[in-house]
């Protein structure tokens, strides 16, 4: 048990507990300690966003103001770390009951996802615009690309290593057609935004990108009215059933195939590809979210892959491990290709419908054969979403470094481990001291310096 759990009281909810709970002061911290050798080749900036309330207290984990932690990497040195609330208008101009600002698009919170397109940071949450951010992690403003953008984009963008290309959707639309389909080019330009048919508003936390297609993910975490309440308005309804939707990536709302598969959900695809006329993705999967209300947590995922035959419209579903993981990310020169190597972060806690577990390993999966290799973090030690880093711009697939966030339970501290890839299950090569505790949060990503503008 860690300090700040023992000054709470059991009444507290879990998502602002021991190391889910908030921290409120912005600091910037220089030359931080550091055990072993930072690879010089690494040159940039590991980023990771998510929930942390500003005022201490939301209703929902969901719903908390957005904070990013940030580490400087340059010439071998941990240069800085900083951290900085994103700069939204529920900050700046709170509103006494949050739900009211579920429809004004420029209320996001950006606490989901943290990437760098169009020459800077981005910040992401799946029901309002996306925030800009600086390189020193300061909020500059709003995107909605120049007032194209009309409505919410996903937190999970993919951004296509061969074309530049930012390739998102938006779910979140209470009038029918709930979804839409959008891809911003290299220079900011909304150069596409379709609605798309669904039968019913169901969270879409992420989808899938191949070279050619896009992959809609309608699995039945459904929008019910009756959970308003709990601040998070999404129940699991398995008869509402499931279905990928497969689409060219410049295509309309006719051109999507709709393909039956077992009701199930995903919160995360580690990666998409074509194979001649079968599309591969590889997924964490779990057999349902939300099952008994919006703080159910008690399934876990499971790395599983799914193949689309193209000619037949139909899914073939395979479980590849029975290790609970998650949050899984592939070189992101790969995003769409085929990538051998997903890594993923364990998950504890299956049969807890507490809080959701992170847990002490990371995992580098060979997608090729299900071959696994584990990093034990420690005891005691939870780990946070797997990044890799590459040695350089052309560097081989898994030649570089997995970088993580870890926070030690039994001490409360964090630090940021970086691993050799190709030595997955051997010691850090570089864990750097950070000066605080960073809570639990969600995504992040490691930017080159030469993506920021
Ligand atoms: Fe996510």
């Amino acid at each position: 048990m860690s300090s700040t759990e023992i000054l709470e009281p059991l009444s507290t909810p879990w998502h602002l507990r021991g190391n889910w709970a908030p921290v409120l002061d912005e600091r910037t911290d220089t030359d931080l300690r550091v055990d072993g050798r930072i690879p010089e080749a690494l040159d940039g900036l590991y980023v990771r966003t998510g929930p942390n309330p500003y005022s201490g207290h939301s209703p929902h984990w969901f719903l908390g103001d957005g904070m990013v932690h940030g580490v400087s990497l340059k010439g071998g040195r941990a240069e800085w770390y900083r951290n900085r609330f994103v700069r939204t208008p529920n900050i700046t101009d709170p509103l006494s009951d949050p739900m009211v600002g579920m429809g004004d698009l420029s209320r996001g919170t950006g606490n989901t996802h943290v990437l760098a397109h169009g020459g800077g940071l981005m910040c992401l949450e799946e029901g309002h615009w996306p925030w800009r951010l600086d390189d020193h992690l300061e909020t500059t403003g709003v995107e909605n690309y120049a007032g194209a953008l009309t409505c919410s984009m996903t937190a999970h963008p993919k951004i296509c290593p061969v074309t530049g290309e930012l390739i998102a959707f938006s779910y979140f639309n209470f009038e029918p057609p709930h979804l839409r389909y959008l891809r911003v080019a290299a220079d900011g330009t909304l150069t596409q935004l379709e609605e798309i048919d669904v039968p019913n508003l169901v969270m879409m936390h992420d989808f899938n990108v191949t070279r050619n297609h896009v992959v809609f993910m309608d699995l039945p975490v459904c929008f019910d009215l009756g959970q308003l309440a709990t601040g998070f308005p999404f129940v699991f309804k398995r008869d509402a059933g499931a279905r990928l939707g497969v689409m060219p990536r410049n295509g309309t709302n006719a051109d999507v195939r709709w393909m039956d598969i077992d009701p199930c959900y995903v919160f995360h695809p580690i990666n998409a590809h074509e194979d001649g006329d079968r599309l591969v993705i590889h997924v964490s999967r779990q057999r349902e979210a939300f099952g008994t209300g919006s703080n159910d947590y008690a399934e876990v995922a499971r790395l599983w892959r799914w193949t689309i035959d193209l000619n037949t419209a139909t899914v073939e579903e395979q479980q590849i491990d029975d290790r609970p993981a998650d949050f899984g990310r592939v070189d992101d020169r790969l995003i769409g290709l085929p990538a051998r190597y997903g890594y993923l972060m364990s998950l504890d806690g299956e049969g807890n419908a507490e809080e959701p577990v992170y847990g002490s390993s990371l995992y580098k999966y060979d997608l090729t054969t299900g071959e696994c290799w584990e990093h034990h973090l420690g005891p005691g030690v939870r780990g946070a979403e797997p990044v890799f880093a590459p040695a350089s711009p052309d560097a081989g697939e898994d030649e570089g470094w997995v970088i993580s966030l870890t926070h030690d339970t039994g001490t409360d501290r964090s630090s940021l481990q970086i691993i050799d890839a190709r030595d997955f299950a051997g010691p850090p090569v570089a864990v750097v001291h950070l000066p605080r505790r960073v809570p639990y949060g969600a995504h992040g990503s490691w930017v080159p310096r030469g993506l920021l503008a």
